[in-house]
């Protein structure tokens, strides 16, 4: 099989191109990258000079380098992870976001219909759902909320991609998946800046008062359920895909400190997020009964083998946290 991934420079697609290169043999990765701050190269040294993948660097807004990659690699489905991907940047500047995650994901929509492309995956996220109230859960039949200008493009994005089904016949399906955490995680998302600040001795920002809720996935659990999804699943459905793992940000944090050994005075409260999802919560049954998928990393585990990462990986981070980091972080949390 031949794949088109794109976005597999960030960090839950160049696990994916790794998951795949490592354990299916006879499948060729064709990865479509822009390379964008969160895009990486060094994520995906260990599979450099691989037979079976190729990089080429471009925009997934670029239709004709779409249609022309499809065709020439002769591309039997596209697994569909770039993105912007950060809440607080997408309450910085929206417009990345719909661009991207709404028109990018257009382009690559009408390049696989006019080249008939054969399998089409669309990676979203579980925060479509927006808020929900204990004990609920949403399932995938749930009513999309999205609150964040990213919810709100995944959504636009997600509603896309199924038009497409009906009205065109592609032969796709969305993924919708919980909070990820494991190496190789951009330092900008809760777990990995934790992990970095508590390393170097910064301070933790904990937005409002911590008790916010999100499931933990850890990324490699992600991965298997992708290639589920992308081998067994349905046209025009949509799986869940969730760590079974709901805990307060306060929780995770404390972990990050014991299991780094850093002091409790590094937990600093600062303003809350604008418009901040106070709980997730999703069942992934339907991929447990339809897909036979359930998470197999429990969360201690993860977390201690994602700090470890990052403890023998202190100059991959230092060399993302040089220069633009350094303006985002300014602006994010300078005035909090
Ligand atoms: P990431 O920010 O680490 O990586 C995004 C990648 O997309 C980068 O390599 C970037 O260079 C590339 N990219 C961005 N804009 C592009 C463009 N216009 N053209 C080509 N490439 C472009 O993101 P991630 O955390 O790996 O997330 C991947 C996907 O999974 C996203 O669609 C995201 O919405 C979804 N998702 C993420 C999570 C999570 O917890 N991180 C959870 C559920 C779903
Ligand atoms: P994040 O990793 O940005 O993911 P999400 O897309 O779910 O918002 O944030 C996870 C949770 O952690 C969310 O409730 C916001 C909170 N958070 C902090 O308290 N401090 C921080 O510095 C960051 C980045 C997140």
């Amino acid at each position: 099989m031949n794949l088109l991934v794109t976005g597999g420079a960030g960090f839950i697609g160049s696990a994916f191109i790794r998951y795949v290169l490592s354990t299916r043999a006879g499948t060729r990765v064709v990865n479509l990258d822009a390379l964008t701050y969160a895009g990486n190269l060094e994520n995906l040294a260990a599979i450099d000079g691989h037979k079976d993948y190729r990089f080429v660097r471009g925009e997934i807004t670029d239709q004709p380098l779409v249609e022309s990659l499809l065709a020439d690699e002769r591309i039997d489905a596209v697994v569909h992870f770039a993105a912007e991907s950060h809440v607080d940047r997408s309450i910085l500047s929206s417009k990345p976001f719909f661009d991207t995650n709404v028109l990018g994901t257009l382009a690559l929509l009408d390049a696989a219909r006019k080249t008939k492309l054969a399998r089409f995956v669309h990676v979203s996220t579980d925060e479509v759902y927006g808020d929900i109230d204990a004990p609920h859960e949403a399932d995938e039949g749930f009513p999309l909320r999205a609150s964040s200008p990213y919810s709100a493009s995944k959504a636009a994005s997600d509603l896309t991609a199924l038009s497409y089904v009906r009205t065109f016949g592609l032969n796709l399906s969305v993924t919708r998946a919980s909070n990820n955490y494991g190496p190789y995680q951009f330092p900008e998302k809760l777990i990995p800046l934790m992990i970095s600040n508590a390393l170097t001795g910064k301070p933790l920002p904990i937005y409002g008062d911590g008790q916010q809720i999100r499931d933990w996935l850890y990324v490699d659990d992600h991965c298997r359920g992708i290639w589920a999804v992308l081998e067994r699943g349905a046209a025009g459905e949509v799986y869940n895909i969730g760590g079974n793992c709901s805990l307060p940000n306060l929780d995770v944090v404390r972990r990050i400190l014991t299991f780094t050994g850093a002091s409790e005075s590094l937990l600093t409260p600062v303003a809350d997020r604008p418009g901040h999802d106070r709980r997730y919560a999703l069942t992934s049954g339907k991929m447990e009964r339809d897909l036979h998928w359930s998470p197999l990393m429990d969360f201690e585990t993860g977390l201690r083998l994602t700090i470890d990462w990052y403890r023998a990986n202190s100059e991959w981070t230092q060399r993302v946290q040089s220069g633009a980091y350094r303006d985002y972080y300014e602006q994010n949390y300078g005035s909090r």
